[in-house]
């Protein structure tokens, strides 16, 4: 396993006052945490609030990402927001190819690849979603589904270490129904199997985050599968105790490995 990483996604969620209460709660809890640096632990809120947060993270010792970007480093592009602007407000990581986005705003592998390339041409770290839907998984599909979407990142040439995947089956995202630690080792396995063949031996450094209601109930014992290195969450990362436990999660899963 990886350095964890636990990422919150807020998705369309937080007005300024509710973001600044939970950094200031989160704060409080974090203080005397030692050992927080053994895990990443990442909120995406939405990018209102990126620059408004940058002390507060900072106090709470987490670091900052968007939930998107484009690809082009500036223009015509009404509502977008670039990755040299992300990255001008001290962030370091954006979400990319959200299953929402891929969903409600027809984001394509291609558009996915698009978007990677850019927030790492801008020194960004690309937190990369990929999963199956229902019908996908019933149908036997899981499989093929995933392969095809990992062959296509693989396809831009720039998958490295420096790339966050995330696996999110979206039946899972949002409906209390989390994949079980067999079902998503089994996908990461997959994942880290293709990305060995096509990269050779670092691409065990990439890191895979399961993620679909993750929560402090479930997170334990998804971290101890082997290949799967840490989470990105959704409902569970909007209130501070639950993001808290997360991150407890994470430690003591850093630490186990370390020993
Ligand atoms: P959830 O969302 O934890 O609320 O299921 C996860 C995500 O969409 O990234």
């Amino acid at each position: 396993m990886n350095k964890p990483m636990i990422a919150g996604n807020w998705k369309m969620n937080m007005l300024q006052s509710e973001a600044m209460a939970f950094f200031k709660d989160l704060a409080e809890k974090t203080k005397n945490v030692t050992h927080l640096d053994t895990i990443d632990g990442v909120i995406c809120p939405p990018a209102t609030l990126l620059g408004l947060l940058s002390d507060a993270a900072r106090t709470a010792k987490i670091e900052l990402g968007a939930q998107n970007c484009h690809w082009e480093p500036k223009g015509a592009f009404t509502g977008e927001i670039s990755p040299a602007m992300i990255k001008d407000l001290g962030v370091k990581y954006t979400i990319i190819g959200h299953s929402e986005r891929r969903q409600y705003f027809a984001e394509t592998d291609e558009s996915v690849n698009k978007r990677m390339l850019a927030a790492l041409g801008a020194g960004l770290v690309p937190i990369v979603c990929i999963g199956e839907y229902l019908e996908d998984r019933k149908a036997g599909r899981t499989q093929a589904v995933i392969q095809s979407q990992v062959k296509s990142l693989l396809s831009s040439q720039s998958m490295s270490p420096h790339v966050v995947l995330a696996y999110e089956p979206v039946w899972a995202i949002g409906t209390g129904l989390a994949a079980t630690p067999a079902q998503a080792e089994e996908v990461h396995a997959l994942i880290r199997g293709m990305l060995i063949e096509a990269l050779g031996a670092s691409a065990t450094k990439i890191r895979i985050l399961y993620g679909g209601s993750m929560s402090p109930g479930n997170v334990a014992e998804l971290l101890a599968m082997p290949n799967i290195d840490g989470g990105l969450i959704g409902g569970a990362s909007l209130k501070p105790a639950d993001y808290f436990s997360l991150l407890e999660a994470g430690i003591a899963r850093a630490l186990t490995i370390a020993r």
